[in-house]
């Protein structure tokens, strides 16, 4: 059975008051997850400590945004996955097209940071996805196959089962324009077949593949209920307690 996921992304957000309202509220009145289904938040490092100690006993799992490929060692500013792993992190996000974009991760070293990142145990949520205009040139599944093939070269096709792929179209992202549930799927079932065939593995049926991208109360049911769509993952509308929750409802139904 496929696992279902739905991950909020609070960005370069918050603060220690808001966030303690924010999970308060999150914990008050999130549903209780089924068996296959979680819930996690990927939150800023300086609050990895006060957000695992409000929800250490909850069903809610937290992460990081991003991580050091790098294990330890004179990396001024980076943070390792064995720090991460002090602070109880499930998740880490890597490759996320703000980091593609604004500081240079090129998909290697996406690549080196997703096997930092299980090489420490962690489940990093690879984000992949095209920019409008290598949509407009219809080279779409060029780039998510490069993106997944630089992660595949270094770690083996079998690191994808421990692993959540996130389909994120980059004109999505803090847009308000969503990618329809048929844009979604067919990207989704693309991503799905891609690593079926090309690389024959059977962990394709089980993989989980989160979208992102405007996902909000409102449209979350419809892009859940795509076959291939398995959760969200979920910026602007995730610092909001009452978006999030209709949203993990939405995942559930
Ligand atoms: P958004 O961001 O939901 O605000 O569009 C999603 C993401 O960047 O992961």
């Amino acid at each position: 059975m496929r696992n279902k996921l739905v991950a909020g992304n609070w960005k370069m957000h918050g603060n220690l008051e808001d966030n303690a309202a924010l999970l308060e509220a999150l914990i008050a009145n999130m549903p209780k997850p089924g068996n296959n289904t979680g819930y996690a938040v990927c939150v800023p490092f300086p609050y990895l400590a006060s957000v695992q100690s409000a929800l250490q006993d909850t069903y809610i799992n937290w992460g990081a945004q991003n991580i050091s490929q790098y294990e330890k060692g004179a990396y001024t500013g980076e943070v390792s996955a064995d720090m991460l792993n002090d602070f109880g992190c499930r998740y880490v996000i890597v490759g996320h097209s703000e980091r593609r974009m604004l500081f240079g991760e090129t998909s290697q070293i996406v690549a080196e940071k997703y096997a930092a990142a299980q090489r420490a145990g962690l489940i990093p949520i690879l984000c992949v996805g095209e920019t409008l205009e290598q949509r407009d040139s219809d080279i779409t599944e060029q780039v998510i196959d490069e993106q997944l093939k630089a992660v595949i070269a270094l770690t083996g096709i079998e690191s994808l089962a421990k692993a959540v792929i996130a389909y994120e179209p980059v004109w999505a992202i803090g847009t308000g324009v969503n990618a329809t549930s048929e844009q979604a799927q067919e990207m989704h079932f693309f991503i799905r077949e891609l690593v079926w065939n090309k690389y024959g593995a059977e962990i394709a049926a089980d993989k989980t593949i989160l979208y992102g991208g405007s996902c909000n109360s409102k449209n979350a049911k419809e892009l859940f209920s795509m076959p291939d769509v398995d959760g969200g993952l979920i910026g602007g509308a995730s610092l909001k307690a009452e978006e999030f929750v209709a949203i993990i409802q939405a995942a559930g139904e």
